[in-house]
């Protein structure tokens, strides 16, 4: 710790950081641009200047960026002093003469760092009264719009997208007083991150298009808390509300986990909330009309299951507490897991690794400090892109260890750290099957398939530790890479084995666990992080349950006729014929879903649920931590939470247990006293109960606008707001105005700080933990009772006249709900496969051209797209896609008999 002295005042502060960080952190108001706690400083925009005293001696002082001046103990400071006030005033004007103070019409205006800025330093009035330069805007894609007469050059976008986000197609262009920050030419942005430039950016140049189509302004949202629902990383959202649609997903600040960014899926992929397909009323297919109210649909639905032999179908889309619910209503032997019978063994596998292995997971935090690497069989941007991000940061550790911290540079001083460490980059090692977005990053890359993989992690371990089994047959470039990776992890501090189910191989995931696990053998502080396919996998795999297989038997072999399925198309979990066999024997099917799909179709008893932001509900992300989201606005007709109709169903059918339930706080605490793995979970958040000061906190800002004229077409006087049962938040702007506990944080704001760096005053240092510790409980730590997997797999042999199908996933396209919202599906490639280029010529096809195959009797007929780098022998099916029908792979594809293949003898991977 450092005393520092601002304004005369002593104030102990952490040393090493810079004097604006200092500040901020001590609640202190100092205006500034182009310093970002995740980007550290480069002394660009001059508008954090304050005063910096020799010693108490000196009266004169002089003027320094804060941002650029490490702190020191003694340092004296005034933030107050006049000269600096009015050195920031004028720096403002600068910024503000080509500005086109055109606030009203800007998507940003009220919730802009400019606004803000221009406030706190007292630029009121304009002064500038001549002709403004002015640019042609450009098209930048579906997420985001252009308005670069907006730009004070602040430089924080490129900083960002290109140094941050490893971005390659955005830039500054120009000279002088004319600079712009665009494309070479109009065109998409590629980088699956550039969303986050609607935050980085502190004026709006760069807003989200998607709130540009149902326009709000930020103080004019309902907002909660919220967890994204798009893959297993569990980031942390704003999800915000008017007139009973949802606006727009903005980032929530989690020290842990998603820090102050998101990926394009998670911010731009909620419009599935405002679909046209949403299911909106109960249906009882048997009566006429189908649509019923609630009461009757519930009625109908408990005698069915009174009546019948039920079992139950989870999800892993769907919250902890619906899937409890449902295996309670059915008994824990009819609960059955809605994922494919592979998909269920592996998060099992993963599961069990983190629990019984010696090697604990990270957080996202946590992986950006790795400095060394090790990718097995996944590629990250497309299956869990905010690690993709981490593992960005990560590569930079070792040259931050060493060069930087040799030469006495603190890591915040960006533009001296990057001059000084230019490409040099830390040992990343990534075996995939085919490219990725983080090759470029690699040490080495190594393209095989999901065996060879496993082969090269298990020797990879053996070369680490010899407990863990030799690897016989490989070549000697294969064992010159292992003995490489094993130098490189030993001799890092951090080490850190990335790997997950998206490779569909358990040996792949067992190398994995091997190497992680030989690591802790010798004593090194490693990592091992597995990413799991879905927001709730690895909930679904803690809370138990039988395999989807074993459902589908119960039902064709007449041990059960009914079935509840709960928020899941089985058309995407197994093959089509399977699942038609299934729902022809089953004499009644209950459906809970929020969007209609091909099993929707089939229910004879349909229930509209409510999705996550009309909804309550925890997720365990695929490190175990627990997190809740928050109904964002209260559900409309008969919709409302799946755990909310199975209790009330289960109440009606007299279940024991159940009809002792009141509300969400009991099925927690049920959660809790029965299932040991969740013990904890109560900490996540404070029950309804919690009120600070006697009050609730309020999901909407004291500035909300409008609220009786909202509804004056229905009726004049305002109605009694709607209550919340189930959390301590309230639907309006009554409430307490401090700061609530960090797991309820619905939006970031402090008096003068209207834009999200209002998140300054909600972290205990800039930069750090929230307040109270970030969101979330860990669930999962290792007990180190595992053993060394010994089941090295064999080489993969080619087959003749086969291909072995492998999945591809896509950031946009793979998931489910986001390819509801129509920027995403525009950005989703359309179905393909991906064939090894040498063994399409051997086919004699070209790129486009269709290749017929069959897996598990599925007949394909897709275009081709050749790829380098996919082993021979093996081909790309991509995951997914709405028009690709489902493969559980990897799986043997079986050629068109007229294609001329023939496998190469010699040929092993
Ligand atoms: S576009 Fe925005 S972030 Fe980029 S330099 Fe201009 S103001 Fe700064
Ligand atoms: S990385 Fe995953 S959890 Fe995070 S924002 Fe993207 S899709 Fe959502
Ligand atoms: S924030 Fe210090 S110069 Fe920009």
């Amino acid at each position: 710790m450092a005393t520092i002295y601002i304004d005369n005042k002593p104030y102990d502060v952490a040393a090493g950081k810079n004097l604006l960080e200092a500040c901020l952190t001590l609640g202190l108001d100092v205006p500034y641009f182009c310093y970002h706690p995740a980007m550290g400083s480069i002394g660009a925009c001059r508008q954090c200047a304050v005063k910096v005293y020799r010693d108490e001696n000196d009266t004169k002082g002089k003027l320094f960026m804060s941002c650029m001046e490490q702190v020191r103990d003694g340092m004296r400071v005034s933030v107050a002093d006049m000269e600096a006030k009015e050195f920031r005033a004028h720096v403002i004007g600068w910024l503000m003469t080509n500005h086109p103070h055109d606030c009203a019409v800007c998507d940003e205006g009220g919730s802009c760092h400019l606004q803000d800025m221009t406030v706190m330093t007292g630029h009121n009035y304009r002064q500038y009264s001549f002709e403004k330069r002015t640019y042609r805007n450009q098209y930048l894609g579906p997420f985001l719009n252009h308005e670069m007469n907006r730009c004070i050059q602040c430089y924080r976008c490129v900083r960002y997208y290109k140094d941050y986000a490893g971005g390659k197609d955005l830039d500054v262009f120009a000279a002088h007083n004319h600079l712009y920050f665009g494309r070479h030419e109009d065109g998409v942005l590629e980088s699956e991150f550039s969303g986050n430039l609607a935050e980085v950016c502190p004026t709006g140049v760069f807003t989200d298009k998607t709130l540009k189509q149902h326009y709000t302004r930020k103080w004019d949202l309902t907002t909660a808390p919220s967890v994204c629902h798009h893959c297993s990383l569990g980031c942390n959202t704003i999800a915000g509300e008017r007139y009973g649609t949802l606006r727009n997903i903005t980032n929530r600040y989690n020290g842990e986990v998603n820090g102050y960014f998101l990926c394009d899926r998670g911010r731009f992929g909620y419009e599935h909330v405002n679909s046209l397909s949403r299911i909106r009323k109960p249906l009882v297919r048997s009566q006429l009309p189908e649509a019923t109210d609630k009461y009757l649909a519930l009625k109908a639905a408990a005698s069915a299951v009174s009546a019948g032999r039920v079992i139950g179908i989870g999800s892993p889309r769907a919250s902890l507490e619906s899937n409890y619910v449902l295996k309670t209503l059915v008994g824990e032997d009819n609960f059955h897991h809605g994922v494919s019978d592979m998909e269920h063994d592996l998060v099992d596998l993963a599961l069990r690794i983190l629990k019984e292995g010696a090697t604990p997971t990270p957080s996202l935090r946590e992986v950006e400090k790795a400095d060394a690497v090790f990718i097995l069989g996944e590629d990250l941007t497309n299956t869990a892109p905010m690690l993709a991000l981490a593992v960005r940061q990560a590569v930079r550790q070792k040259p931050l260890l060493e060069q930087v911290s040799e030469a006495n540079i603190p890591v915040w001083q960006d533009a001296a750290v990057r001059e000084l460490v230019q490409t040099e980059r830390g040992p990343l090692f990534s075996a995939t099957f085919t490219e990725t977005k983080l090759d470029d990053l690699a040490t080495k890359t190594y393209f095989a398939s999901p065996e060879a993989i496993a082969r090269l992690g298990y020797a990879v371990a053996h070369n680490i530790c010899l407990d863990c089994p030799p690897v016989e047959g490989l070549k000697k470039e294969e064992k010159k890479l292992a003995g490489q990776i094993a130098d490189a992890l030993l001799a890092a501090k951090n080490p850190l084995i990335i790997s997950g189910t998206h490779s569909g191989n358990e040996r792949v995931l067992k190398a994995a666990a091997n190497i992680a696990d030989a690591l802790c053998a010798r004593e090194k502080a490693a990592g091992i992080l597995l990413t799991v396919p879905e927001c709730n996998s690895m909930g679904l795999a803690m809370l138990g349950g039988h395999k989807l297989e074993s459902a589908l038997e119960a039902v064709l072999n007449g041990y059960a006729d009914t079935v509840i399925i709960l928020e899941n198309d089985l058309y995407r979990r197994a093959g089509e014929a399977t699942v038609d066999s299934f729902f022809k024997a089953c004499k009644q099917v209950i459906v809970l879903d929020h969007l209609h799909n091909r099993t929707t179709e089939t229910a004879g008893i349909l229930l509209p649920a409510g999705p996550f932001a009309e909804s309550d509900g925890t997720l365990i992300n695929n490190e175990g931590r627990a997190q809740r989201f928050y109904q964002v606005y209260p559900t409309a007709e008969d919709i409302q939470e799946s755990w909310r109709w199975l209790s009330e169903l289960g109440t009606i059918a007299a279940h024991d247990e159940i009809s002792h339930w009141h509300g969400y706080d009991d099925i927690l605490r049920a959660i809790v006293i029965e299932l040991p793995a969740f013990r904890g979970i109560e900490a996540v958040t404070p029950t309804s109960e919690f009120r600070i000061a006697g009050q609730k906190i309020p999901r909407a800002s004291h500035r909300f606008s409008g609220r009786t004229s909202m509804l004056a077409n229905i009726n004049v006087s305002e109605p009694k707001p709607p209550e919340d049962p189930d959390s301590p938040l309230s639907y309006t702007m009554e409430g307490y105005r401090g700061q609530p506990p960090s797991s309820m944080i619905p939006f970031f704001w402090a008096p003068g700080w209207n834009s999200v760096q209002a998140t300054n005053k909600y972290q205990q240092e800039v930069g750090g933990h929230l307040k109270g510790g970030d969101p979330g409980v860990r669930l999962i730590s290792p007990a180190g009772t595992g053993e060394f997997s010994t089941a090295v797999p064999q080489n993969f042999l080619p087959l003749e006249d086969h291909l072995f199908m492998l999945p591809l996933y896509h950031t946009f396209g793979s998931e489910e709900l986001s390819m509801y919202s129509l920027p995403i599906m525009e950005l989703a490639p359309e179905p393909y496969v991906a064939l090894n280029a040498a063994d399409a010529m051997r086919l004699k096809l070209e790129d486009g051209q269709p290749l017929h195959f069959t897996i598990a009797g599925q007949t394909y007929d897709l275009p081709v797209k050749t790829s380098p780098n996919i082993p021979s022998g093996t081909a790309g099916l991509p995951i997914g896609l709405p028009s690709v029908p489902f493969a559980e792979l990897p799986a043997w594809a079986i050629l068109n008999r007229n294609l001329k293949w023939k496998k190469q003898p010699q040929t092993t991977f």
